[in-house]
């Protein structure tokens, strides 16, 4: 298949909703970016990169980090990680308190806020270092060592992050926090904080499409969990608006507020966009409509 082909006719189609939706700025440094910025990038299991528009401009990652924590979280951890987290939909916004009480301090999923506060706790726990192990990681798949931490928007978030501490401290009276609450926050904040492109992004989520084989050989999942890792994506990876990014995608995908999206083509590929407009939700606008052309114009969804 030309890839690079489709990429330009997929870039055509968004044309039309590229400034569409409206930045995060619930963190204000992330309102300073340009709504119209638009990349996707597609790298092949064998190692081959496509892209387009951006595809190389680094952006902040925020929620799409969950998908890595998760997974070297699980590596560790294997099922004993699932007793402090579900593994269901919240039909819930990513940063909803109200399913916690009545649900006893266990998020519903890894990807809401609440959830990945869980599992950097238990990631901080297995590592000592959250981040650190969380950004080398990045670094070894996708193929560039400057991969790293933006002070500015970490800053920003520790700044307004109120939300994310009232989830924390509430998991905490329920025994569901190991570490110090301010500790996990701060390792939370600077892995959303990680700035990657497309390109980068499109590399490291390879290993979830070669069923959980990192890009040197090595194994970091066996199959059945990067099958599971993949399963919570399509499930809850876009948060409430999930069943609408199943039907119009069909793919494994997480989003983050910075407005990237990556999504996965097992044995084929991995996929990423960046447009920074958000839909209600904290979709990206032109980056759900890119993925959806990419399906459409390809037949390649899991289903
Ligand atoms: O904790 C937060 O609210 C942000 N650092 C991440 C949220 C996010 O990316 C939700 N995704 N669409």
């Amino acid at each position: 298949m030309d890839y690079q082909a489709v990429l330009a006719e997929v870039w055509d189609a968004v044309r039309p909703v590229l400034g569409q939706g409206r930045v995060a700025t619930y963190i204000p440094a992330l309102a300073a970016v340009d709504p119209r910025r638009f990349g996707m990038a597609l790298a092949t299991v064998e190692g081959d990169v496509y892209g387009i528009g951006d595809w190389r401009e680094p952006f902040s990652i925020q929620s799409i980090s969950k998908v890595f924590t998760l997974a070297l979280a699980l590596s560790r951890d294997g099922d004993a990680l699932w007793r402090r987290v579900g593994k269901e939909p919240s039909g819930n916004p990513f940063n909803s308190l109200v399913q916690l009480e009545y649900e006893q301090g266990i998020p519903r999923n890894p990807f809401i806020n609440a959830g990945a506060l869980v599992i950097t706790d238990r990631l901080q726990r297995l590592t000592g270092d959250s981040r650190g192990t969380l950004r080398d990681f990045l670094r070894a798949e996708s193929g560039n060592p400057l991969v790293d931490f933006d002070p500015v928007i970490a800053a920003s978030e520790a700044e307004h992050g109120h939300r994310n501490r009232a989830l924390a401290h509430f998991m905490a009276s329920y025994g569901n926090m190991e570490s110090a609450v301010p500790e996990v926050l701060e390792h939370y904040f600077w892995q959303c904080s990680l700035a990657m492109s497309c390109a980068d992004l499109a590399k490291a989520c390879g290993f979830l499409a070669r069923h959980g084989q990192r890009a040197d050989g090595s194994r970091l999942l066996t199959r059945s969990q990067a099958k599971q890792v993949n399963a919570v994506m399509l499930t809850c990876g876009t948060y409430d608006a999930a069943g609408e990014f199943a039907y119009r995608v069909g793919l494994p995908g997480k989003s983050g507020v910075g407005g990237g999206i990556i999504a996965v083509i097992p044995n084929r590929c991995g996929l990423c966009v960046w447009s920074p407009g958000l839909d209600a939700r904290g979709n990206s606008v032109a980056g759900v409509e890119a993925l959806d052309r990419f399906t459409t114009l390809t037949g390649l969804s899991i289903f």
